[in-house]
């Protein structure tokens, strides 16, 4: 058990890859990979989550494995757009899919993007909201404002002190849920 990689998942509060959030989930699990985590991002736009309390989503089969992976996985990075002052409901709507049983006890990092100056908004409303799902968020966290103009063409943060706020958060989830583990 000691020596097997921890699992994280990556969730994007908006739908898709090349959104600025997609982009930023993948620059965290890419960190973490190189520091030997195994890593999976959850792509909304391949295995779309239905709205919760929709027709049939009870039964739908990708929500089913959407639950098992996420109870697979040890910690979690999320990011989420910052609309209307909160988080987006892409990003609600996939947490509504989880439960304590999926993720309590478990280590999340947080980001979120903003089209405007930089605030803590949607990551506060992010960590109260993962209290009732019993899981424990880091206190590193990261908001990235502008986001427009926050990448550069390959798709790196533009700003060194924005990655390595993202390096010291994706090391501060790692380090926890390795904790964890050996608790
Ligand atoms: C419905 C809606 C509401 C938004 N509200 C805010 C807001 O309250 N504050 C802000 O700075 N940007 C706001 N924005 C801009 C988004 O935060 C921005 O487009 C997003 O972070 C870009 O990320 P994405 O490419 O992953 O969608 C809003 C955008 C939309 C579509």
């Amino acid at each position: 058990m000691a020596d097997t990689p921890l699992k994280v998942m990556g969730l994007s509060g908006s739908i898709g890859r090349q959104s600025k959030n997609g982009m930023l989930v993948d620059l965290a699990l890419r960190k973490a990979q190189e520091n030997g985590a195994e890593v999976h991002f959850w792509d909304l736009e391949e295995k779309p989550l239905p709205l919760v309390g929709e027709k049939g989503c009870w039964s739908n089969p990708i929500v089913k494995e959407f639950q098992e992976m996420a109870s697979s996985c040890d910690a979690f990075l999320v990011s989420s757009p910052e609309y209307h002052g909160t988080m987006s409901g892409v990003m609600k709507n996939t947490f509504d899919w989880v439960y304590d049983q999926h993720v309590g006890g478990k280590v999340f990092g947080l980001m979120s993007t903003l089209g405007g100056i930089s605030n803590s908004n949607t990551l506060n409303h992010m960590r109260i909201m993962l209290r009732w799902l019993h899981a424990n968020p880091v206190s590193q966290q990261l908001a990235v404002g502008h986001v427009k103009e926050a990448f550069d063409d390959d798709g790196n943060l533009a700003d060194d002190g924005m990655t390595a706020r993202l390096d010291s958060l994706v090391a501060s989830v790692l380090k926890t849920a390795t904790m964890y583990r050996n608790m």
